[in-house]
């Protein structure tokens, strides 16, 4: 059982059980683990599925790293690749539909919460950074985006991507302190906050704000609402596309997705006759979205907040 699993150092990996049943259909196949991180989904089928070869994908070197090492001993079952999973087909020079199974297991694992120097949650004296890639993505940091955007861009982003209360006084009160002095550390942030809200953040709070930063640094909304059709295409019929999403803004594109590609008719409603498909891309293979058992959240309180959905390509 997964609520057994001892916990492991770089990260735990979530419904593990759950993501190996629902693959096996891709048993003698190659599945796409989009989202590597340590390698534990990808161990788990490898060990369950002797059969099955794995396409591992991280834009996190320090992932790619940690499960190079981690799934060295199925040699050439495993190939590890360095890509944003929006890319991984095209990355992987795969022409048309090739991939038995696919898993997305979203967001960031603990061992990028947990390295202080990656900035990806409040620590005292944590660069803002938050890129996924670390320096190697080249891309803007959590303190570009503070430091030159615009207040009102700003105010958007806590408001939309961490449902922020006070985005708007906080976005005002960032602008008024970069004036003075650029913000560089989680504690700048903090201050921000502390001084709107008249008393230091609660964590919920912070997180709230973190989580926006993160998202809108990563392109993480963006990158999952193009790879969900991308991932789709590569299977083949009969293929399995599992999802574990964190929070409701990774859920809503894949409840939406899933569920539009298992109705029959998408035509709107003013056409009289289907002028669409006229047939459902494939089933929804879990009916309302799977939560972790209690067990597995006692053992793995990160586990928390995940919501597994998975469909099946029509054969
Ligand atoms: C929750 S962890 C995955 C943990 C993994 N399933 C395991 O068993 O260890 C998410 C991983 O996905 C990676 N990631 C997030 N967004 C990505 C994207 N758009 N493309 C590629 N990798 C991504 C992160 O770097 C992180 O390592």
């Amino acid at each position: 059982m997964n609520a057994n699993r001892e916990p492991d150092a770089y990260h735990t990996a979530v419904m593990v059980d759950e993501v190996v049943d629902l693959l096996r259909p891709a048993a003698s196949g190659t599945i796409l683990d989009g989202t590597l991180g340590g390698g534990g989904h990808s161990e788990a089928l490898l060990e369950r599925y002797p059969e099955c070869t794995i396409l591992g994908v991280d834009r996190d070197p320090e992932a790619r790293e940690e499960a190079g090492r981690r799934l060295e001993r199925f040699g050439n079952r495993v190939r590890i690749m360095g890509a944003r999973f929006d890319e991984a087909a095209r990355a992987a020079g795969l022409a048309g539909p090739t991939l038995d199974g696919a898993l997305l297991d979203l967001g960031i694992s603990s061992h990028q919460i947990d390295a202080d120097r990656r900035g990806f949650t409040f620590r005292e004296e944590a660069p803002l950074d938050m890129r996924m890639e670390g320096r190697e993505g080249g891309g803007p940091t959590a303190a570009n985006l503070l430091n030159e955007w615009e207040e009102e861009r700003i105010s958007r982003l806590l408001r939309s991507y961490g449902e922020e209360p006070r985005s708007r006084a906080i976005a005002r009160e960032i602008v008024r302190r970069r004036a003075q002095r650029p913000l560089e550390t989680s504690e700048d942030l903090a201050a921000a906050m502390a001084a709107v809200y008249g008393r230091p953040p609660l964590s919920k709070e912070k997180a709230r704000v973190f989580q926006a930063l993160r998202i809108e640094v990563n392109d993480e909304i963006g990158a999952l609402e193009r790879a969900l059709p991308a991932i789709r295409d590569a299977l083949v019929p009969g293929g399995v596309f599992v999802v574990i999403a964190y929070h409701s803004l990774e859920d809503r594109p894949v409840k939406r997705a899933f569920r539009e590609w298992s109705r029959a008719c998408v035509c709107p409603p003013e056409i009289p006759i289907c002028v669409c498909r006229g047939a459902p891309l494939g089933t929804l293979l879990t009916r309302s979205v799977a939560r972790p058992s209690e067990a597995e959240i006692e053992s793995n309180p990160r586990a928390r907040s995940a919501r597994l959905r998975a469909w099946r390509k029509a054969a």
